[in-house]
């Protein structure tokens, strides 16, 4: 793949099938270029239209938006979200105002260095305005580039940002930087989007290589899940005839309120004759004979539960056990309210 035919395709491909119409792509005003960009991070076209064009109406200057109090301003966006947007656009004006006259700065990095704008917007507004040369790296953009190139890595992940910010350089076309920006932007947005592509329509098909490698769907990479701790438990079946020892769960914490299966202390041996005497102390039974049942994972939000089974044939004497539990039939196990990997346990062996 040639570095040309990445930004030649997109051109070609943005003269027929890109968007020519949108409210700021009538200007070159910064005001203007700069309003539009910070409306649309986290927000689609369609929705922002309506109030780009109201927030203009009222505010038509930058030198009007740093005047307007505040309250004009969050009401000129409220509803679009993310308000901290708004509140930035707000000091940024006034930025302008005291620290450059009021022209809004020509300087990418001048841009960049303004409340709420990063370096991808500092950038687009360049190549929009100024006719900079500079590489955009929005979400939609990273999106495209770790599928055309089969990028591998979470994007977000600074060492994989840093490589694509390399490629989005080196991809730059030499001329119509406007149009190739607004390209990948349209792009992103209609044509490789999270879910479903579509690859039939997409200028970059015959050069991409998640789309030549059936990888679509894998690219790019989602945030790597953190490692969550792995805990150990022992669960006690007391199994007396038809019947198993339930207990409630406290109110808080995992499992809260349901009932439950009791748990071992962690150095409660195992052996016949040690928990024996245990259920005999804890629960009023006497202990006929134990065998393990095979472990169980189960997934928490924070960490993952191993559940080892220890079953317990017991006859129970006709005295009450510590803890509030209760002697559950088999048959009204079905009604119980029990966590669901306590629930899968006793279906596979009562
Ligand atoms: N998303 C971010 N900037 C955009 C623009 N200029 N046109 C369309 N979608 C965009
Ligand atoms: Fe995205 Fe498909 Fe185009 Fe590749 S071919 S850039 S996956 S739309």
């Amino acid at each position: 793949m040639s570095d040309s035919s990445f930004a030649a395709r997109l051109i070609a491909w943005h003269a027929d099938h890109g968007r020519h119409d949108l409210p700021w792509q009538q200007s070159r005003d910064p005001y203007r270029v700069w309003l539009s960009e910070i409306m649309l991070q986290q927000t689609q076209v369609a929705t922002v239209i309506p109030y780009y064009r109201r927030f203009l109406a009222q505010l038509p200057r930058l030198a009007d938006l740093a005047a307007a109090p505040q309250a004009e301003v969050m009401a000129l966006w409220s509803g679009l979200g993310y308000y901290a947007r708004a509140r930035n656009l707000h000091r940024c004006a006034q930025v302008v105002m005291t620290e450059h006259g009021g022209e809004f700065p020509r300087q990418a990095e001048a841009i960049a260095a303004l409340p709420g704008i990063g370096r991808s917007t500092a950038h687009a507004i360049a190549d929009f305005c100024f006719d900079a040369r500079l590489p955009i790296l929005d979400g939609n953009v990273k999106r495209v580039l770790c599928r055309v190139l089969a990028i591998e890595g979470f994007p977000g992940a600074a060492q994989v940002e840093r490589r694509l910010w390399q490629e989005a350089e080196r991809l730059l076309p030499a001329s119509k930087v406007a149009t190739y920006i607004q390209a990948q932007m349209d792009l992103g947005a209609g044509i490789c989007t999270r879910g479903r592509p579509k690859c039939d329509a997409c200028p970059l098909a015959a050069i991409c290589r998640a789309q030549l490698e059936g990888r679509q769907a894998e690219l790019p990479q989602a945030r790597p899940r953190r490692a969550i701790p792995l805990r150990h438990t022992r669960m006690l079946v007391l199994r007396a005839r038809n019947r198993v020892w339930l207990e409630p769960r406290p109110p808080s914490g995992i499992w809260g309120g349901l009932l439950s299966l009791p748990e071992l202390p962690e150095d409660q041996a195992v052996d016949k004759v040690a928990l024996g005497v245990f259920l005999q102390r804890h629960y009023g039974c006497r202990l006929l004979s134990v065998a393990p049942a095979p472990t169980l994972m189960h997934t928490f939000s924070h960490f993952q539960l191993e559940i080892a089974p220890l079953i317990c044939d017991v006859e129970a004497e006709n005295r009450a056990a510590e803890g509030g539990g209760c002697w559950l039939d088999f048959d009204s196990l079905a009604q119980a309210a029990l966590p669901a990997p306590v629930r899968k346990l006793l279906t596979s062996i009562v």
